[in-house]
């Protein structure tokens, strides 16, 4: 054997020796073995400890005041069952934490205590006025996002033109959803003098589904793919398709109907060129074939 294979040999063997003779976290009344004393006693604090360092001798720093926990593990079953006046607010505090408006994220303001403080119950939040309209400046690219969102997420069962016939929402068709999804055009969802017609609802129902009193779950809710501002680009479309729906030839811009005209027009003479152009084709052939022919 030579050199190069006995010192292969010996690590191995020599390192079994090292752990038999003891390792660290062995038990012996001798102080233990460390082979990397700077890392096993560096100075740190230890949670929950005293420390010379800080004038109050706590190792640990106390949250500025105010600070509310945030992206903690959940609450406690328990806490949520034994104490829910206290473990609610608390959530919804946190679910509410760096949102500036409760019209924009909430589509609605919430119910508030007489001291002006926001009212909470065992559900979280209570809300108060629904908001009318939009909080956000329309634009096109919100349009264009509402209805590619509303084409992927409500489509398929309200219809792509929002009247409930869907392919799986129409009862009619025999993939239909139990019940049937609404038609989204009716009256009561264009009206915002009416809770169901008011953009805030609307915007709601997107995220959170909709139940009926009887607390069974007619919709599921959609918030896990729609951000606040794609509910609102949603709810912006829907608000399209009901206005065309409404709507007359009147409604077109005259420039618009012009622009239709011309187009129109250029159709019809593309068609009839073609046509003529087929007559001709066809007398050649028929001329064609008489002079070849036999009779
Ligand atoms: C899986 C099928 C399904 C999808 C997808 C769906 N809905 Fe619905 N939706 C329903 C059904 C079913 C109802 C009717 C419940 C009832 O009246 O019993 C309904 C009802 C509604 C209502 C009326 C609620 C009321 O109070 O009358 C609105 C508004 C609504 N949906 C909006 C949307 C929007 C916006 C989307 C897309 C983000 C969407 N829905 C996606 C099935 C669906």
């Amino acid at each position: 054997m030579n050199t190069q294979y006995s010192i292969l040999f010996a690590a191995p063997v020599l390192a079994a020796a090292a752990c038999l003779a003891g390792c660290h976290g062995d038990r012996s009344d001798k102080p233990p073995r460390q082979f990397l004393p700077d890392m096993d006693d560096s100075p740190k604090f230890k949670p929950q400890t005293k420390a010379e360092f800080f004038a109050d001798g706590r190792s640990m720093r106390l949250p500025v005041p105010g600070t509310v926990a945030f992206s903690r593990q959940n609450m406690d079953r328990d806490v949520l069952i034994t104490k829910p006046e206290w473990a609610y607010p608390f959530i919804a505090q946190r679910s509410n934490l760096l949102k500036s408006s409760w019209e924009f994220y909430e589509g609605a303001l919430p119910a508030r205590l007489d001291d002006g403080s926001i009212k909470y119950d065992t559900t979280g939040k209570v809300f108060a006025n629904v908001v009318d309209r939009i909080p956000l400046d329309l634009s096109p690219e919100l349009l264009a996002r509402g209805q590619e969102r509303f084409n992927i997420y409500c489509a398929a069962c309200h219809g792509y033109e929002g009247d409930g016939k869907g392919m799986v929402g129409d009862p009619n068709r025999p993939t239909g959803w139990v019940g049937g999804a609404r038609n989204l055009l009716e009256t009561q969802y264009q009206d915002p003098t009416n809770l169901k017609g008011k953009d805030g609802y609307l915007f709601y129902v997107a995220r959170q589904g909709f139940y009926d009193g009887t607390k069974a779950q007619k919709m599921p809710g959609y918030a896990h793919a729609l951000d606040a501002v794609d509910a609102w680009a949603v709810v912006a479309w829907l608000r399209v398709l009901q206005e065309a729906k409404n709507g007359t030839p009147a409604d077109i811009p005259a420039d618009k109907v012009q622009a239709m005209n011309t187009q129109r027009a250029e159709l019809q003479a593309a068609k009839a060129k073609a046509a003529e152009e087929a007559r001709k084709l066809e007398e050649a052939k028929k001329a064609g074939q008489n002079q070849g022919g036999t009779p």
